[in-house]
């Protein structure tokens, strides 16, 4: 079959690396890819969020199936014109991928349902904002209420903080339509894991846990980002927490999208933080997660194309899914200045004397004419399997001594966590 992967980050390298390995998939396209997806299938320059100029590409081409990377198109209703247009993608609706789209959508299922996550109140305006931010006190969390990229949401220590974070998305309007509400939390507090499964809508099998990097210092300082790197499966990701996370949140997570007319087929993403009184939701994503998908990816063993199918035909109870029995890291590579502003086209050098075993999936790079440059903010990620965490973590990082570019920075301490777990 001749498949489309809509996006051009690490995610979506990851994905075509899994597709290839699929005795199913003959020919693999990404719209728009990036240099090192360009290496294994065929990119093509249409925007994630041109989901006429996709479509027409996905006719024209004769594409039996998509599968669409980034939340934004997904957002924007992606899979509904595709459907409507009898054509075969793996993602959720617009109406399901709401629960990313607007966190008040999220976070009102959850309260009706009785989904554990922390506390809220929703504003329009922001003089109301301000004085439950009085009432409450800090720490809190203040967060803009529509997609912004991963900057909407601010973990506000002290009241100025939380403050300026009010005006900056509802007076400024940073995050432009996106702060029409804001969403205020209660600040919670724990370790974070972020679990993502399969669903058709009425069954949920979920993948491997994760575990993501968001400050791009080590030991969690700085501001947040996209996220420095990734492990999976993360040891505080015990039987007796998944047993409990998949009765009080995703089971019932699925059900209540079901009943609410917003009937979820693709990937659901769960953000938690396991805290004193156990696991709650920080949020929902509608895809795999960037950079979960990496080496969450890698461990997967069973054929992505049967698992997708058994989705789209709402019968995912009948396929084994299967995992390695192995560790997985990434680390990513970031441009000097990011999460801020940052310099493209640095020549990427050492790619070439990366070990085989090693997979490096490209996020925001270019071809010029004979050099890989970099052309965004996460530039690569270096990604390792091992028997176990620590031996997963040494062969990245070596891996990772071979590859330098100007201002290259990264985080030393991927994987960290699990390790001191482990003693
Ligand atoms: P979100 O995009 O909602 O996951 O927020 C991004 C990051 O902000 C999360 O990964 C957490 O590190 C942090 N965060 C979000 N909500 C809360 C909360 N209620 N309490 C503490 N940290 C939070
Ligand atoms: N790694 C966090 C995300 O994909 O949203």
């Amino acid at each position: 079959m001749k498949v489309l992967v809509v996006g051009g980050g690490g995610r979506e390298h990851a994905l075509v690396w899994k597709l290839k390995q699929s005795p199913r998939v003959k020919e693999i396209f990404c719209a728009p890819g990036n240099a090192g997806i360009a290496a294994m299938a065929t990119c093509v320059n249409i925007g994630v969020e041109d989901i006429p100029g996709l479509l027409d590409f996905a006719v024209d081409r004769g594409i039996s199936l998509t599968l669409v990377g980034p939340e934004a198109p997904l957002c924007a209703g992606i899979v509904d014109r595709f459907q409507e247009a009898g054509l075969k993608i793996f993602g959720p609706s617009q109406a399901a991928a709401e629960i990313e789209g607007s966190k008040v959508v999220a976070k009102d299922i959850m309260a009706r349902y009785g989904i554990p996550t922390a506390k809220y109140a929703v504003f329009s305006k922001q003089a109301d904002a301000v004085r439950y931010i009085n009432q409450i006190g800090v720490p809190c969390v203040i967060k803009a209420n529509g997609l912004a990229a991963g900057k909407g949401v601010i973990v506000a220590a002290d009241k100025e903080t939380a403050l300026d974070a009010v005006h900056s998305i509802m007076v400024d309007r940073n995050f432009g339509e996106a702060g029409e509400l804001v969403v205020i939390e209660e600040c919670l507090v724990g370790e974070e894991v972020s679990i993502l499964a399969f669903t058709d809508g009425v069954n949920a099998v979920p993948m491997i846990s994760s575990q993501d990097h968001k400050r791009v210092f080590d030991n969690d300082r700085g501001p947040n980002t996209g996220g420095m790197g990734a492990y999976a499966p993360a040891p505080v990701y015990t039987q007796e927490l998944h047993e409990q996370v998949m009765k009080e949140i995703i089971t019932p997570m699925i059900n209540a999208l079901h009943v609410e007319n917003r009937t979820y087929r693709g990937v659901i993403y769960a953000g938690l933080m396991i805290t004193s009184e156990g696991p709650k939701v920080l949020e929902f994503n509608a895809r795999f997660g960037d950079p979960e998908a990496q080496p969450v990816l890698s461990l997967l063993e069973t054929d992505l194309i049967e698992i997708i199918e058994a989705v789209l035909e709402n019968r995912l109870n009948t396929i084994d899914i299967r995992w390695k029995k192995q560790s997985s890291v990434c680390v990513v590579l970031a441009s000097g200045g990011y999460p801020g502003s940052y310099t493209r086209g640095k020549v990427i050098k050492g790619l070439d004397r990366v070990p085989p075993e090693i997979t490096v999936f490209h996020a925001g790079t270019a071809k010029k004419g004979q050099d890989i440059v970099t052309a965004g903010g996460r530039v690569l990620g270096v990604t390792a399997v091992g028997s176990d965490i620590l031996t997963a973590i040494k062969s990245a990082y070596k891996a990772v001594e071979k590859i330098s570019f100007d201002g290259m920075q990264y985080r030393q301490d991927i994987g960290r966590r699990a390790v001191q777990k482990m003693v």
